[in-house]
C-alpha cells in the first residue's frame, strides 16, 4: 500500500455531480482555470479568492474531493489515538465549502455536535450550506455557516468558542505570517483537540512545522504524525514531512479536472493535538513511515520518524516473519510499532473535551 486512499462520501459525491451538472461545462473549465492560475501564483497577498457561484462551485468540484482526503486522512490519525472519543463541538475556520465538516461526520457519525463553519468568502459559505442541503440525510444539516474574516487586522482574532475539536485546512498558506500566528495561538485556547492541515510541500510543512512548535508551547501535547512534542529531527531545506492521500475521481471531477487518472495523490502535512487531561497515559504513536516504503527482495526499508531515535531506516527482512508482513503492508503515514518496548496504548478521549460555553480571546 502506498498511501491512504479515501473517497469522498457517497452523499458529497452526489452533491458535487449535481452542483456540476447545473454548471455549463465551459463556465466551469474557465473558472478552475482561473483558480489554478491563482493557486500558482499563491501568496499570502495573491491567494485565490472565492469571489462568486462559479468560484466556489469550481474550488468545490476542483479541490474539495482532495482537501477532503487530506483533512480526513489527518483526523483519522487523530481518531486513532482517541478511540471511544466523539467530539462534541467542532468549529472549522476557513472552512470554504465544508471538506473538513464532511470528514469529521464520516469519521465520528454519532451524537449531536455542534458544528459551525467559519470563513470570509460568502460564495463558499453559501455552496457549503447548499452542499449539506443536496446531501439527503446529511449529519451536517445542523451546522452553522458563519461569514466572518480572520484576523484581517491583526491582532484582531476573533473570539473564538470553546469547542472540542478545531480544524484549520489549507488556511494557514493564505494569511500573513503575523496573523497565522496569532491564528494558531487562538485555536490553541480554544480547542480541546487541533488539526492543522497544508499543502505537502516544503512551504506547508514549514507552516505546520511552525504552527506545531506554537501549540507545543500553548500546553498541547501533539498525537499525530510526530512520535513526540521535542523538536522536529529533520534539518530544515533538507526534506519536509509531508503523506499523500490518495483520491478517487468521478467521471465528472475528470472531465472537470482534464484528467484521465481514476485517481490522484493529494499531498498534504499536518499536525494533531490535543490538551492533555489527567490522563497521563495520552501518547503518539511510537514511531511513523514518513516515506513511501521501499520493497526489496525479501526486505521492506522503512524510513520511521521515532520517539528516542529520531529519523531512521529499517530494514525488515523476511525472517522477521509476521513483521515483514506487516511492513509489507505498511503504508507511508501509517504508525510502526518499532519495539515492544514502546507502548502505543491509545490515549483516553474522554480527557479531550471542552465544557461550557465560554470564550476565548
Ligand atoms: C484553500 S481554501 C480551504 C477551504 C477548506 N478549509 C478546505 O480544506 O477545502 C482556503 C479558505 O480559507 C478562507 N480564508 C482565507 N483567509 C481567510 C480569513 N482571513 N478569514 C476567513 N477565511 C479565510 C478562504 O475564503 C477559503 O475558503
Amino acid at each position: 500500500m502506498t498511501s491512504t486512499s479515501l473517497s469522498v462520501p457517497e452523499q458529497l459525491r452526489a452533491a458535487l455531480d449535481r452542483l456540476l451538472d447545473g454548471l455549463p461545462q465551459r463556465q466551469a473549465a474557465s473558472a478552475v482555470e482561473r483558480l489554478m492560475a491563482g493557486y500558482r501564483g499563491q501568496s499570502p497577498a495573491g491567494a485565490p479568492v472565492l469571489r462568486d457561484r462559479a468560484d466556489a462551485v469550481a474550488y468545490a468540484a476542483y479541490r474539495m474531493p482532495a482537501t477532503f482526503a487530506a483533512v480526513s486522512a489527518a483526523l483519522r490519525r487523530l481518531a486513532a489515538r482517541l478511540p471511544g472519543w466523539t467530539p462534541g463541538g467542532h468549529l472549522d475556520l476557513g472552512g470554504g465549502t465544508g471538506a473538513a465538516v464532511w470528514a469529521a461526520a464520516e469519521i465520528w457519525p454519532d451524537g449531536d455536535r455542534e458544528t459551525v463553519v467559519l470563513d470570509r468568502a460568502g460564495p463558499a459559505i453559501d455552496l457549503g450550506r447548499e452542499l449539506v442541503r443536496l446531501a439527503p440525510g446529511s449529519p451536517l444539516r445542523a451546522a452553522q455557516w458563519r461569514l466572518e474574516s480572520i484576523g484581517a487586522t491583526p491582532p484582531a482574532i476573533p473570539a473564538l468558542p470553546l469547542t472540542d475539536l478545531v480544524t484549520v485546512s489549507y488556511v494557514l498558506g493564505e494569511l500573513p505570517e503575523a496573523v497565522r500566528d496569532a491564528v494558531v495561538d487562538a485555536v490553541a485556547r480554544a480547542g480541546a483537540a487541533v488539526v492543522l492541515v497544508e499543502p505537502g510541500t516544503p512551504d506547508g510543512y514549514l507552516r505546520i512545522r511552525a504552527a506545531r512548535d506554537r501549540l507545543v508551547a500553548a500546553g498541547l501535547r501533539v498525537l499525530a504524525p510526530c512520535p513526540h512534542d521535542g523538536a522536529c529531527p529533520i534539518a530544515v531545506g533538507s526534506d519536509w514531512c509531508h503523506f499523500a492521500a490518495r483520491v478517487s475521481r468521478s467521471a465528472l471531477h475528470r472531465r472537470v479536472k482534464g484528467g484521465v487518472l481514476p485517481y490522484e495523490d493529494e499531498k498534504f502535512a499536518y499536525v494533531a493535538a490535543v490538551r492533555p487531561g489527567p490522563d497521563p497515559a495520552a501518547t503518539p504513536d511510537p514511531a511513523r513511515i514518513v516515506r513511501r516504503p521501499l520493497l526489496r527482495k525479501g526486505q521492506v526499508l522503512l524510513d520511521l520518524c521515532t520517539r528516542d531515535e529520531g529519523l531512521r531506516r529499517e530494514t525488515v527482512s523476511k525472517r522477521r516473519g509476521p513483521e515483514y508482513r506487516a511492513a509489507r503492508d505498511a503504508g507511508w503515514g501509517e504508525s510502526w510499532p518499532v519495539s515492544p518496548d514502546y507502548p502505543s496504548e491509545p490515549v483516553s478521549g474522554q480527557d479531550v473535551r471542552h465544557t461550557g460555553d465560554q470564550t476565548v480571546q
